[in-house]
């Protein structure tokens, strides 16, 4: 078992991970439930648990991550009477998180609200630091990721890790691409969470009966550097950046591929992109860095070969409108690049054709590179 307080401006909350904490969880403290549609088929006994409590289901896609999905789910907490002293319960991955949150920032003002991720990703990453938001244009092919959103942080996460044994492949390599950037990003403030990730990853891989309890550990170590981030910086202005390294690059693959490829393995193949633009601009990298992009080119990517025609077939036009829209930049491009020294650090770059080239060149080689 691990648990973790995390301080924000508002309140403190705590995390607790626990293998078969769902078991028991006690549900009388809520005044209802959203829950991701896909868990009510899957987990069958989850509905005889909540009885009583008022519940709404949906699926889990980008374009229900819209402001209709928020506004209906409002009016389902107003016919059910909620009032200010509400507290729901948000069960699903990040996008129940992000939807959820941030009905909850808005019901009269502000409600209390808890969460349960059950995706590798909303374990060890959407379920703290309070970011909520939905996309626009989702009735279209090119939905505008998280444009309207806040900064709400949960009263209490309750991580329980079998939650995972049900995800597919895909879904465990794209959180765990998310735990290497966070393990990366790290190295400038803790020199040794980096080989900790890999140690506990070669472990998982190498030894299956001890998969649940290196999968605990991964969580915990991911949630500790987010906890150390966004204590610092809870609003995004300054070191909560670097949580974006691979991101930029990564948005714009999803979007370019019409989501077609989960968000951490974009993230990993934006994280790719990162090291080989930095390497244009900033010279030689050292060993680290060289070692970080090959275990992720090799560990998290190549169990998935189609990823390579996903990116060939990406048309730049898409990927550039994407790329150039992100709303990290402002007049000129903002990425987070691996650091010279150690970690990654934030760099701004003049908009040029050549900057242009380079990215389209990067792009369509990183994979294979
Ligand atoms: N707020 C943040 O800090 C933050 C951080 C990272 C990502 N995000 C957002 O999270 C979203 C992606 O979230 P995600 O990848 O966690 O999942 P998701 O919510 O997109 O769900 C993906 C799929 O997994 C299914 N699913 C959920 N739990 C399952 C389980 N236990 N077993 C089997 N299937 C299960 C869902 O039904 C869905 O089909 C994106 O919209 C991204 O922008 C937010």
């Amino acid at each position: 078992m691990h648990k973790l307080d995390i301080r924000a401006i508002s309140h403190t909350y705590s995390v607790v991970i626990e293998q078969s904490s769902f078991d028991q969880m006690d549900f009388t403290p809520f005044s209802a439930i959203i829950i991701d549609q896909h868990l009510i088929k899957m987990y069958p006994l989850i509905t005889e648990k909540m009885l009583n409590l008022p519940i709404f289901t949906y699926e889990a896609t980008e374009s229900n991550k819209s402001l209709a999905m928020v506004e209906q789910i409002l009016l389902f907490l107003n016919n059910n009477h909620l009032t200010k002293s509400a507290h729901i319960l948000i069960i699903g991955g990040g996008i129940l998180n992000d939807t959820g949150g941030l009905v909850a920032s808005l019901y009269m003002r502000g409600i209390k609200w808890s969460f349960v991720p059950t995706t590798l990703l909303s374990m060890v990453d959407a379920c703290i630091g309070g970011k909520c938001a939905v996309n626009v244009n989702t009735h279209t092919h090119v939905i505008i990721k998280n444009l309207i959103g806040t900064i709400y942080p949960p009263h209490h996460v309750s991580i329980d890790p079998n939650f995972a044994q049900t995800l597919s492949h895909i879904q465990i390599y794209s959180g765990l691409a998310e735990v290497a950037k966070s393990a990366f990003l790290m190295q400038q403030y803790n020199n040794t969470i980096l080989n900790t990730y890999f140690s506990l990853y070669n472990r998982m891989i190498s030894n299956p009966s001890q998969q649940n309890k290196c999968l605990t550990d991964l969580i915990a170590l991911s949630l500790g550097v987010k906890k150390f981030i966004v204590e610092r910086d809870e609003f995004d202005i300054n070191e909560r950046r670097y949580l974006n390294f691979g991101h930029t690059f990564g948005h714009a693959i999803e979007s370019a591929t019409h989501y077609a490829i989960e968000h951490g393995l974009a993230v990993a193949i934006g994280m790719l992109c990162a090291i080989d633009f930095a390497k244009i601009y900033m010279g030689t990298q050292n060993n680290t860095i060289t070692i970080f992009r090959q275990h992720i080119k090799e560990a998290i990517l190549a169990p998935f070969p189609q990823l390579n025609d996903y990116i060939d077939a990406i048309k730049w036009q898409d990927f550039w409108h994407a790329f150039e829209g992100d709303k990290k930049h402002n007049t000129e491009f903002e990425l987070i690049l691996p650091s010279v020294t150690s970690g990654v650090s934030r760099v701004s770059f003049t908009k040029s054709h050549e900057v242009e080239e380079n990215i389209k060149g990067i792009l369509y080689q990183c994979l294979t590179r």
